[in-house]
């Protein structure tokens, strides 16, 4: 009996041993799952969530659904080999999602794959994140940050004027009751009758030199500032939102499916322009996703007919300056938001930013440059701190020469 037991025992332990044994393998140091993290965000996010089926399946407990961590590791690889090779659970997967095929990541070591699968253990450990009912708390409908302060601000000062005017109101109520109950009185002499009944006329006012003056002064001076500010906004296109051919919008595909903004403006962080996708990008997606949608249709006839999507440009500078996308996002580390604003929660692409020589000009005197970990900045950080205590700004390095901007 007691052997019976101790067999059970010891299988138990066994297999106990052998289903965790899949998940000794991955990794639980910090640095491993932040790792996981920016690779995750960078690579998959744009296909699959944690906790929600999106393009592909939901990676909540995939190191326990997939035969087994090696299964995982050829798949991230190649996964359309192993289909192809007749594996049984890859083509069920297949069966599920095709046509759309996973990337292949055939670049990534064997312990980069692990420290993703540590990132979505995590993330599976830490369950479905929860989203506070914005609604009900009333949080969140402010559409910006900034524009809360100007609210109150206005709110204020309309406050402000109403209580000003009712004040006039009571002051000019008073001295009317006063003045009615002095002349009643009538036993006031000439002088006091001239401050009770003051020989005040408009006529007189409006002919006066001081008053011609300050009405023509204020005149003038409003005329000139709707002058220099019309002056100053020819060209200026801050707001613009044009419609675009195909009912694109970020709000869906970047803020709710949180796709990597380089995943599409697969430019932005090595080269000079950001690019608007092709066709063949969206098809990634949507050869599957919404096929029947008239909008989506669009993009089949592009393809079909061989034209371009002719999106209309919303940001453009004059040729005759210079702009490049990796300097900023890529070396500087800028966020796109700095310059293109909340991008991720418009509909439609409005320009957010000036675009003016100004409004570079004041970044790049502002803005410290980002020298951690850039060994091209080593020298010039040294002799820069020897003259200043400052940190070393865009200015410093010839951020305002006119040459870097115009050639
Ligand atoms: C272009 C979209 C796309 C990208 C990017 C992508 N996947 Fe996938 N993934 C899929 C699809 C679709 C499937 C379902 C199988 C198939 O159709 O090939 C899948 C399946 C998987 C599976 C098996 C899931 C299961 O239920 O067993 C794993 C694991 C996986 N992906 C991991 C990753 C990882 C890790 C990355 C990032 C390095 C990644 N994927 C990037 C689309 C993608
Ligand atoms: C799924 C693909 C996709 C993703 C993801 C995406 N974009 Fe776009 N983006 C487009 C397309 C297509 C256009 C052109 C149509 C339009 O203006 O809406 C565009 C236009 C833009 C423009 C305006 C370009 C112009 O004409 O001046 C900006 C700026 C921009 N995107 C920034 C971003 C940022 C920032 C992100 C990440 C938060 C992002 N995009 C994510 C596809 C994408
Ligand atoms: C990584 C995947 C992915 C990529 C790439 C992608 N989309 Fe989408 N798109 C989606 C998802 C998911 C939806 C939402 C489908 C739904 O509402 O069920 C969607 C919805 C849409 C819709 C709304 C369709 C409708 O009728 O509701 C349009 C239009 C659209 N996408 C256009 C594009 C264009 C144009 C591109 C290429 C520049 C593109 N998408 C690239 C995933 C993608
Ligand atoms: C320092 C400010 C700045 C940052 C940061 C920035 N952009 Fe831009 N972006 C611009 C300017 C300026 C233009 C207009 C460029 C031109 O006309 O030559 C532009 C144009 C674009 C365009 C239109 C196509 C093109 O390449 O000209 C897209 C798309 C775009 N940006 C996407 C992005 C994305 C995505 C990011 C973040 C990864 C980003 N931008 C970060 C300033 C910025
Ligand atoms: C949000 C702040 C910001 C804005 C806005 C901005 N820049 Fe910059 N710019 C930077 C930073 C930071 C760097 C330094 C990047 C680096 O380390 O090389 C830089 C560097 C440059 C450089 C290289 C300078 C050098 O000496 O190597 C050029 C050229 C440039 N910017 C042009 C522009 C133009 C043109 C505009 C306007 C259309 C602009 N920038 C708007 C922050 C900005
Ligand atoms: C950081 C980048 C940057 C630097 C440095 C810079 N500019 Fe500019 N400049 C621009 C941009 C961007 C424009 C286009 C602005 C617009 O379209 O409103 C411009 C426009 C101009 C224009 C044309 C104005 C017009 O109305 O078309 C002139 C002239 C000019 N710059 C001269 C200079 C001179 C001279 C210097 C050196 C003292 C200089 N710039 C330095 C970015 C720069």
């Amino acid at each position: 009996m007691t052997r019976v037991l101790f067999f059970l025992l010891f299988f138990t332990t066994l297999s106990l041993s052998f289903i965790t044994n899949a998940q000794d393998e991955i990794p639980t140091e910090e640095a491993r799952i932040s790792e996981g993290e920016s690779l995750f965000k960078g690579n998959c996010q744009s296909c699959h969530k944690v906790h929600e089926k999106l393009v592909g399946p939901a990676l909540k407990d995939v190191y326990d659904r997939a035969p087994s961590i090696d299964w995982i590791v050829n798949f991230v690889w190649n996964s359309q080999k192993m289909i192809a090779d007749g594996d049984e659970y890859a083509n069920e997967l297949w069966e599920e999602y095709q046509p759309t095929q996973m990337t292949a990541f055939p670049t990534f070591s064997r312990d980069q794959i692990l420290s993703i699968l540590a990132y979505i253990k995590v993330e599976t450990e830490a369950g479905p994140e929860v989203v506070a009912d914005v609604a009900a708390t009333g949080e969140g409908v402010q559409p910006a940050g900034e524009s809360i302060p100007a609210f109150y601000l206005n709110a204020i000062m309309v406050g402000l004027v109403v209580v000003l005017v009712l004040i006039l109101v009571v002051l000019i109520l008073i001295t009317s009751v006063l003045r009615k109950y002095l002349n009643q009185r009538g036993d006031l002499d000439t002088d006091d009758q001239e401050i009770v009944n003051p020989k005040f006329s408009f006529d007189g006012l409006i002919k006066s030199k001081p008053f011609i003056f300050m009405v023509t002064f204020v005149f003038t001076a409003i005329v000139f500032k709707v002058v220099i500010n019309q002056l100053f906004a020819v060209g200026v296109q801050v707001g613009y939102a044009p419609k675009q051919p195909i009912a694109f919008s970020h709000e869906l595909h970047a803020g709710q499916y949180e796709i990597d903004c380089q995943y599409c403006h697969t430019g932005v962080r090595k080269s000079k322009s950001a690019n608007i996708p092709s066709p063949n990008i969206c098809m990634n997606c949507h050869s599957s996703i919404k096929t029947e949608s008239p909008e989506i249709q669009k993009i089949y006839a592009a393809i079909e007919n061989d034209k371009p999507i002719e999106w209309v440009r919303i940001h453009n500078l004059p040729d005759l300056a210079y702009f490049n996308h990796s300097q900023h996002v890529e070396v500087g580390n800028i966020e796109c938001q700095t310059c293109h604003g909340p991008i991720e929660e418009m509909e439609v692409v409005r320009q957010h930013s000036l675009l003016t020589m100004g409004w570079c000009i004041d970044c790049h005197r502002e803005t410290n440059v980002n020298t951690k970990g850039n060994a091209y900045y080593d020298k010039l950080v040294e002799l820069h701190s020897e003259e200043s205590k400052e940190a070393l700004k865009v200015e410093d390095i010839g951020g305002l020469e006119c040459a870097k901007c115009h050639y």
